[in-house]
């Protein structure tokens, strides 16, 4: 059985929609860790929900971000995951963790990158007038939300709708892609060559590829 591990910082509902296409299948791979930085989030309770193992490493707790890294890698290598997915963390990793990972790191970011990396991309949206906004999937390299666009998901904003709705329409958007592009990956259907993207036939997703949401 393949094995994944995931990473939260909060509320953990990409870990649900994860962990409920392990368990029915869709993604033939098993949880077998889940690691936050935070201590009493919402995630941790799905994680044992789900009779996930978890483990809390504080960052907190550690004088720089390379020794926090460091704990979490030596965590995550014994494991020999085949997939790491960061689903909801909110740290910078420096270059040692993504170098050490490289290829089977991806994360999931709220915008249509390369546009809003970083924080608050629903307000910048909303606040900027955009006709569109959505989700990408990428693998994780040493830039902030940079990497490989795997895959993005995309809807219209309506003027009307408050942030909170938006965050919430967007939400589907990622409980939908984001289990089909870890079974994909798990599947060998999707892999990372040098910077490339490489997709099989059989995958869901392509090059350039951006599904349009009506949620
Ligand atoms: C998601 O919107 C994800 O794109 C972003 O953080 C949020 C996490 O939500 N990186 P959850 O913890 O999975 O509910």
């Amino acid at each position: 059985m393949k094995k994944i591990i995931v990473l939260i910082s909060g509320g953990g509902s990409n870990l649900e929609a994860i962990a409920k296409a392990c368990q029915t299948g869709n993604i033939p791979a098993s949880i077998e860790l889940v690691i936050s930085n935070q201590p009493n989030v919402k995630g941790l309770e799905r994680a044992k929900k789900f009779h996930l193992m978890s483990k809390v490493i504080e960052h907190q707790h550690f004088n720089s971000r390379e020794d926090f890294d460091m704990a979490l890698l030596e965590q995550i290598l014994p494991m020999e995951p085949d997939l790491v997915v960061l689903a909801g963390f909110m740290r910078i990793l420096s270059k040692n963790f993504t170098e050490a990972l490289n290829g089977k790191l991806i994360n999931i970011h709220p915008s249509l990158l390369p546009d809003y990396p970083g924080l608050n991309t629903h307000q910048q949206a909303i606040e900027n007038g955009d006709l569109m906004h959505g989700i990408s999937v990428h693998y994780v390299n040493n830039e902030l939300d940079g990497g490989p666009i795997i895959t993005q998901g995309a809807l219209k904003i309506d003027p009307s709708q408050s942030e909170a709705k938006l965050i919430s329409r967007i939400h589907k958007i990622e409980h939908a892609i984001f289990p089909k592009v870890i079974a994909d990956i798990i599947k060998g259907f999707i892999s990372l060559h040098g910077d490339q993207v490489k997709y099989e036939a059989e995958s869901h997703f392509g090059p350039n590829h951006m599904e349009f949401f009506n949620v």
